[in-house]
């Protein structure tokens, strides 16, 4: 996305608002920190399968990717004077919650770490040289309209949550059970903040931004995907621990779709038809 460009953007007073939405929420999302999550004690890794243990590591490389994902936002809606004044203050208002958003996620990039170190599965040393070449690898979005990066999100979000349920659901390690719970509720709420900022673009911009979510689904690859050597051998290993899909997340993107306004257009119904058939069965 050009950077000086404002075309296509959600208004200021719309976007603060979907943060201010966020920080309420988060308001009632009961707190949690890495150090007191849980009892760090009784993290076993021998209570888990191959499987689970692979996907264990598979989700740490994700989540510790957050330096890479925080830069996408920051380089597609820069806080600095490389902007526009008008483009700045949407940029702060979204700031507000992209670094909220770092944060948590850093500590889900910490939990897995540290549970990775407490349950016997790697020491700290090895936990941490095993995360630098994924963490180095480029993630790019090749987006040119705004309201992509928060479609693309809310697919992930949504992908994510429901990943780690399927994962707790099968977890031998119930310290591993618990931190899912907690990363999954986090990642429930990150879902209802894009999806929020998704439906604000289509109340306002209405059939004008239902070719880039179209073109969103069409090319959808989760993080990493392509840059990430052995991803598609690891995602394929990791299937028999609890299936990572990301069209899993679609049916919540029709939600999304059908309830923005109150009369879908024809072109609005051939987005949500599009975006069903391309669930996997
Ligand atoms: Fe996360
Ligand atoms: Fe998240």
């Amino acid at each position: 996305m050009p950077p000086r460009a404002a075309a296509g953007l959600l208004s200021t007073g719309d976007m603060a608002g979907a943060v201010t939405r966020y920080f309420a929420g988060a308001a009632h999302a009961r707190p949690w920190h890495v150090e007191t999550a849980t009892d760090w004690a009784r993290a076993d890794a021998n209570r888990l399968t191959e499987g689970q243990r692979s996907a264990v590591e598979f989700i740490t490389v994700i989540e510790d990717h957050l330096p890479g994902y925080f830069a996408l936002y920051t380089e597609n809606f820069p806080v600095d004077g490389s902007v526009d004044p008008e483009l700045y203050e949407h940029n702060r208002a979204l700031y507000h919650f992209t670094v909220r958003w770092a944060a948590e996620e850093d500590t889900h990039a910490r939990a897995l770490a540290r549970y990775q170190a407490a349950s016997g599965l790697r020491d700290e040393a090895a936990v941490r040289t095993a995360l630098i070449e994924p963490g180095q690898a480029r993630f790019e979005l090749p987006f040119d309209h705004p309201v992509q990066f928060f479609a693309y999100a809310l697919v992930q979000e949504k992908a994510t949550q429901i990943y780690y349920q399927q994962l707790r659901a099968v977890a031998g390690d119930p310290v591993l059970g618990e931190l899912l719970t907690r990363l999954s509720r986090d990642e429930a709420r990150h879902f209802t903040f894009m999806a929020d900022v998704v439906t604000a673009y289509l109340r306002t911009h209405g059939d004008d931004v239902l070719d880039p979510i179209r073109a969103v689904i069409a090319e959808f690859r989760m993080p990493l995907a392509d840059t990430l050597r052995g991803y598609w051998r690891w995602a394929l290993k990791i299937a028999d621990a609890a299936r990572y899909d990301h069209t899993d997340a679609y049916e919540h993107l029709v939600k999304v779709l059908n309830r923005a306004v109150d009369a879908p257009g024809e072109r609005l119904g051939e987005l949500i038809t599009f975006v069903e058939s391309c669930r996997s069965i």
